[in-house]
């Protein structure tokens, strides 16, 4: 179980990244040429939101169930170990800090009263929560697992 969740948890870090991209990328195509927000925007903004969603989902299901490395953290501390620090306290904070910045940030969008103030708030909110997720991946780790 713990090498499944572990492998679902890297594979969906890509699922991550490449949706956040594509929706920060389009937001900046439709604020320079100055487009309406169309359906696809929205459908975009929504599946980012929920594939950050499921992540999340995964990574306290093994934060909280399956990680030994967690398991230890909790049990000893990190007795300055790094990966035990990494993955006990400063990858949660961050990613979860990350997705809550995404959440507010499609929810404003969502809200928000012209087009050009929709695709503003989701590229400044989406990048911060980029440059938050590309700190706390542990890029030390494989970048793909076998299932
Ligand atoms: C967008 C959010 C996230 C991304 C992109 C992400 C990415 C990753 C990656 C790439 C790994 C390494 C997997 C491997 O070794 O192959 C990992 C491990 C892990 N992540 Fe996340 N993560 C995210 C959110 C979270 C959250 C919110 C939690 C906790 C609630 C979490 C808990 C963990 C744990 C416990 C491990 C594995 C530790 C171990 O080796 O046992 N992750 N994460």
């Amino acid at each position: 179980m713990y090498a499944l969740f572990l492998a679902l948890h890297s594979f969906f870090r890509w699922l991550v990244l490449i949706s956040l991209l594509y929706t920060m990328l389009s937001s900046l195509q439709g604020l320079i040429s100055k487009r309406p927000y169309n359906k696809r925007d929205n459908l975009a903004r929504t599946l980012t939101g929920a594939i950050a969603h499921t992540q999340l989902l995964i990574g306290f299901t093994l934060y909280f169930l399956l990680s030994p490395v967690v398991k230890h953290f909790i049990q000893n501390g990190s007795g300055g170990e790094y990966q035990i620090w990494f993955f006990g306290l400063y990858h949660i904070a961050l990613m979860f800090i990350a997705v809550v910045v995404m959440t507010i940030g499609g929810s404003l969008a969502k809200r928000a009263p012209t087009d050009r103030a929709k695709f503003k708030t989701t590229l400044i909110y989406f990048s911060v929560a980029l440059a938050l997720i590309l700190l706390a991946i542990p890029w030390f780790r494989p970048y793909f697992r076998n299932f």
